[in-house]
């Protein structure tokens, strides 16, 4: 049976006219959005270059400067870096206990946050250094996940927080955007070797110690998209013990580009 083309009047085809322009617009709208958030992605666009990528490496040092940050939370309520939570779950339900309580570094406007308080991880803080994000995610989630924590703070000194205070410290895209302008990753620059070591000594403090009836409980979990063998070259190195020395885990996320879940265990000893 042929399909009946209806007639339209002129007052009809204006309505149709105006819907028609309404959708362009919108479209044109979603194209112009994702190619704003594409060329902000770390993983996609500017994944550190060598030394000899020294126009790039400026271009990329701007992940590391708060100020960048500061402006570009004014403007963006959401962006998820590198891949979600469901790509990540199996490994997490793995390694991470109901009642754990959990501290995610540079939380950023992702809602990996919220997406592990909806898979039962109630006990959640979540630090970021710039205190425009750090307010939206307050205001965004505190009706729907009041249990969740917000605190503004620098991962390269996370004071506001205790010693042997957390069960699992979780990285995702934080420490990528410390290195994010590294240089030669065979020889980083010494500031970047600084803000890491920083980092990962506070990740070291606030751990909880693992004991013998938690053998392997207490976790750091690095979530980014630096190959692994420059990772351990900052999480294992000759100038600081993390605890974990002997125990720094991989495992692929298949998605996008391609990821790295680093674990690390810090054995029971105090650092
Ligand atoms: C690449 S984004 C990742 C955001 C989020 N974790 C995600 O996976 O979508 C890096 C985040 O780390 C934060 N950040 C960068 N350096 C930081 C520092 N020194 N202390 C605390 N937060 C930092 C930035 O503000 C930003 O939110």
């Amino acid at each position: 049976m042929r399909a009946k083309i209806p007639y339209l009047g002129i007052r009809q085809k204006k309505v149709f006219d105006n819907i028609m322009s309404q959708i362009a617009d919108s479209v044109q709208k979603e194209e112009d959005e994702f190619a704003r958030s594409t060329t902000g992605n770390v993983a996609e666009r500017d994944a550190p270059g060598g030394s000899e990528c020294d126009e790039e490496n400026e271009h990329n040092s701007r992940y590391r400067e708060k100020e960048y940050w500061d402006k570009r939370f004014t403007k963006e309520d959401k962006y998820e870096w590198l891949c979600a939570y469901n790509d990540v779950k199996d490994y997490i339900v793995r390694d991470i206990c109901v009642h754990d309580k959990i501290l995610v570094l540079g939380c950023g406007n992702s809602t990996f946050s919220a997406d592990l308080h909806d898979a039962g991880f109630h006990n959640v803080t979540s630090v970021d250094f710039s205190p425009n994000v750090i307010e939206a995610m307050k205001k965004k989630y505190n009706d729907s996940h009041p249990s969740l924590e917000w605190q503004v703070g620098d991962v390269r000194q996370l004071d506001g927080f205790p010693d042997k205070s957390f069960d699992i410290v979780i990285d995702k895209a934080c420490l990528d955007a410390l290195v994010c302008d590294e240089g030669d990753p065979w020889s980083p620059n010494e500031r970047t070797k600084n803000d890491m070591y920083a980092t990962l000594k506070c990740v070291a403090r606030v751990l909880k110690r693992n004991g013998v009836s938690n053998a392997n409980h207490r976790k750091f979990i690095s979530i980014g998209f630096q190959q692994p063998h420059f990772r351990k070259r900052y999480l294992i190195n000759d100038h600081f013990k993390f605890g974990w020395e002997d125990n720094v885990e991989t495992f692929p996320i298949n998605v996008g580009l391609g990821y790295f879940y680093m674990v690390c265990i810090p054995k029971c000893r105090e650092i």
